[in-house]
């Protein structure tokens, strides 16, 4: 299957020829969120102009129908990561699944209890888990990273002991890109009765996720980076781990029955951890693009992903001006710098020739600890990215240098 510029028709923004006001749109940025496809945004307009009501509270027909809708949702997204129905938690994004995670597992740990995380991990894995530092005296360890991201399981048996009780890594990080060997990590972690948690944030999208054969514990990951809309974002469990957990939010649809002595019972899993009104419209956007990712299937994917990638690192292997910090990690993310010029001032000057990358510590504020440089530039592919992004991109960067220091100097 031919991706690139030959699904660009089923993007919308992609409608005014490919052009964002007036500047043709190369859009490599798709590690922060990704563009939505017509299935995504036609489930999200449909629940909002033809099934508008809650979910699991009325006993009318519209309820009953928008109900099944949402549970029909939870069973595709379960299905897209192998999960089981009740293993499927929902909640606004990856943070905050990472977030009430914590909060949730705050229970299982002792002061003096061992929470092992890496310097690559963002904002999102870390401060978490400083949190718990802070409320329970727990300890943060760090496995080492390979210098092209990769995290081998040898060097996470090192720094596992007696108290080590979570291992909780990114599965891709958002900035080298190397996707992990999880289902080695995860092993390494149980041989030393350690949980572990997968953030699953930047490999969701890009690589097929089978919880079962993965054998994490928990997994968390968000609808807007694989085409899905912002503001909904999955807490996978195993459903014995998750019996393990008292929900952190409480409130409507999450009790069975509470009383005025101050008592209450639970709901069923997984509703006793989705307190409140759901993102409704959220999850059937997520379920329409679960099904439009496995329709593109992975390998497709994958492979369109390191083709254009192989293309970009030949183009900038020939630019003396740029040196790049992830050239063997095998994914669609490329990290660069242009020698002496401010990461943000190159992503002006790309911005204006309409090449739209990140910069910055892309919120992994610990990763200038290994690789050295304070802030980097990252080009994040997908499958509406096509030659002519990479081509550009190469291009100007041939001359950003150069037209930098010329308008500095004339300045
Ligand atoms: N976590 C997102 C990124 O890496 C926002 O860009």
């Amino acid at each position: 299957m031919n991706l690139g510029k030959n699904i660009r028709q089923d993007f919308p923004m992609y409608n005014e020829n490919g052009k964002y006001k007036n500047v043709p749109l190369h859009y490599l940025d798709n590690s922060a969120t990704t563009f939505k496809p017509y299935p995504v945004i036609k489930a999200i307009n449909n629940y909002n102009y033809h099934m508008t009501c809650n979910a699991h509270r009325g006993d009318y027909t519209l309820a009953y129908d928008v109900s099944s809708a949402f549970e029909k949702a939870r069973s595709e997204i379960a299905s897209f990561i192998n999960a089981k129905n009740e293993e499927i938690i929902f909640t606004s994004s990856t943070t905050m699944s990472l977030n009430e995670l914590a909060y949730m597992l705050e229970d299982t740990l002792l002061e003096g209890d061992e929470v092992v995380i890496s310097k690559q991990e963002h904002a999102s894995n870390v401060l978490p888990w400083f949190n718990l530092k802070k409320r329970k005296g727990i300890e943060i360890k760090y496995v080492d990273i390979e210098s092209d991201g990769n995290i081998l399981p040898s060097k996470l048996e090192k720094v596992m002991s007696s108290k080590t009780k979570i291992v909780s890594l990114a599965s891709v990080s958002n900035v080298l890109g190397y996707p992990l060997d999880v289902k080695a990590l995860a092993k390494v972690a149980h041989d030393n009765n350690a949980i572990y948690i997968a953030d699953a944030a930047q490999s969701i999208a890009h690589n097929k996720t089978d919880v079962k054969d993965l054998d994490v514990d928990f997994l968390c990951f968000s609808g807007h980076k694989m085409l899905g809309p912002t503001g909904i974002g999955v807490l996978y469990g195993k459903i014995d781990s998750l019996k393990r957990l008292d929900p952190v939010f409480l409130g409507g649809e999450m009790n069975a029955r509470f009383y005025s002595d101050s008592t209450y019972t639970l709901a069923d899993i997984p509703l006793r951890f989705e307190a409140g009104t759901q993102n409704i419209a959220g999850v059937l956007g997520l379920a329409a693009a679960c099904s439009y990712l496995n329709k593109i299937g992975f390998e497709n994917i994958s492979y369109h992903e390191l083709k254009l990638k192989k293309h970009l690192i030949e183009l900038l292997r020939q630019n003396n001006d740029v040196v790049i910090y992830n050239e063997l990690s095998p994914s669609g993310i490329i990290t660069f710098n242009v020698k002496d010029v401010f990461s943000q001032d190159v992503a002006s000057y790309l911005s204006t020739y309409g090449i739209y990358v990140r910069t910055g510590t892309h919120c992994a504020k610990l990763l200038p600890e290994v690789i050295e440089a304070d802030t980097t530039i990252r080009a994040s592919l997908y499958i509406y990215n096509d030659i002519d992004d990479v081509d550009e991109l190469a291009t100007r960067l041939k001359s950003a240098k150069e037209d930098y220091l010329n308008a500095f100097f004339s300045k």
